[in-house]
């Protein structure tokens, strides 16, 4: 008998939810992203290089089933993240869907194939180096000031979570790329990865004078064991002992240059993420983790399916989540979701000085 001007609780409720999301839009937090193709979420597509993921079986279980130029089977570690902070994945920069309220959102500057060092990838050609991704992030708050203003627009870039995954490259695509290699020739290892470092933090320090003040930073994972360098350089069938002594450098003095520059800036501004920690997990444990193996990748050929690109004519495993790696260097979606999981609540053994979902306490109640 209700009149069609009485109280109707389903549209009351319905705009209710409507304000809720508007409110949680204009919260979210933005989200950048910088580094190289475990990052990378399609710039390469719009470049003239070989180092690329734009087709087929790329993508084959991303909601599109469609080669988006991420280097994973479906989502890569940036979807993942996006996702946990409740917004919707950021575009490549160079993506002309990339306009608009979508700036908003954040932007993804990274590139494969590309390192901390300018030498590093130049086998591919034209790629979005780091100085370069920095430029780019530079031209970005530029165009999103002409949007918001720059009060607003600082407060953004400030108030962003930044991700920035590079160093991988600069041992197996400059170093160990080619035997005598010039940086070889130049620095023995010990050396070679201080080197690093200290352009390293010359790198972070620049993202810092961007504006960015929460920064989460990968180590690189077990460099010598995954399926590429099992198949070149397997050490007695196991994992390469030169790219895990590497690895084993590089890893604890990330963390402890990072330790170093919070201290100098008085703020944990820089988190690191131990990626060798969690990959070591599932190398040593497939099984914990539900993989069948962490040896042989999903998607290629040769020893462990570790030579060559991923391709439609390459061997390709049925099930994508039993394998921790996609190809010969690419953890799988699944192995992306635990890698996420552990940024988001592994203990001091992870993430140091503290996990995201900590991070984002503090962030919410300042
Ligand atoms: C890398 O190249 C850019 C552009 O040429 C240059 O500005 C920058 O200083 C270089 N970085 C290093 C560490 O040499
Ligand atoms: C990480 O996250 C979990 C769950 O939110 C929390 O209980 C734990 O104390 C955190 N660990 C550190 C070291 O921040």
């Amino acid at each position: 008998m209700a009149g069609s001007a009485s109280f109707n609780p389903f549209i009351v409720l319905g705009l209710v939810l409507i304000l809720f999301d508007n409110a949680f839009q204009t919260e979210a937090r933005a989200f950048f992203v910088f580094g190289d193709s475990l990052v990378d979420s399609g710039n390469n597509n719009y470049l003239a290089t070989t180092a690329r993921a734009d087709s087929p079986p790329y993508g084959i279980d991303y909601p599109t089933h469609r080669a988006t130029g991420r280097f994973s089977n479906g989502l890569n570690i940036p979807d993942i993240i996006s996702e946990q902070i409740g917004s919707e994945s950021t575009l490549p920069y160079l993506s002309p869907d990339l306009r608009g309220r979508r700036l908003l959102v954040g932007a993804n500057f990274a590139s494969a194939g590309i390192g901390i060092l300018n030498d590093t990838g130049v086998q591919f050609l034209n790629i979005i180096r780091m100085f370069r991704q920095f430029e780019y992030f530079h031209e970005y708050q530029l165009r999103v000031r002409r949007l918001i203003g720059a009060e607003q627009t600082r407060r953004l870039v400030n108030e962003a979570l930044v991700l920035i995954t590079v160093g991988g490259n600069d041992f197996v695509n400059n170093y160990y790329l080619v035997p005598n290699s010039a940086r070889s020739r130049q620095y023995r290892l010990p050396e070679y990865v201080k080197f690093l470092i200290s352009e390293y933090r010359k790198l972070l320090l620049k993202l810092y004078r961007l504006g960015a003040r929460r920064v989460l930073v990968t180590g690189t994972g077990p460099l010598g064991c995954v399926p590429a360098e099992l198949a070149m350089r397997g050490t007695n069938g196991g994992c390469s002992a030169e790219l895990q002594r590497a690895a084993a450098l590089y890893n604890p003095q990330l963390i402890q240059m990072l330790r170093g520059l919070n201290n100098k800036l008085g703020s944990d501004v820089f988190i690191a993420a131990n990626i060798q920690q969690m990959h070591t997990d599932f190398v040593t444990d497939p099984q914990a983790y539900g993989f069948v193996t962490s040896r042989i990748a999903c998607c290629g050929q040769g020893p462990n399916n570790g030579l060559g690109l991923c391709t439609v004519l390459s061997n390709l495993c049925p099930n994508r989540d039993l394998y921790a790696f996609w190809d010969a260097f690419h953890p799988s979606q699944k192995a992306n979701r635990l890698i996420v999981q552990q940024m988001m609540i592994g203990s001091t053994k992870y993430m140091s000085p503290m996990n995201l979902s900590t991070m984002m306490e503090l962030d919410y109640m300042s």
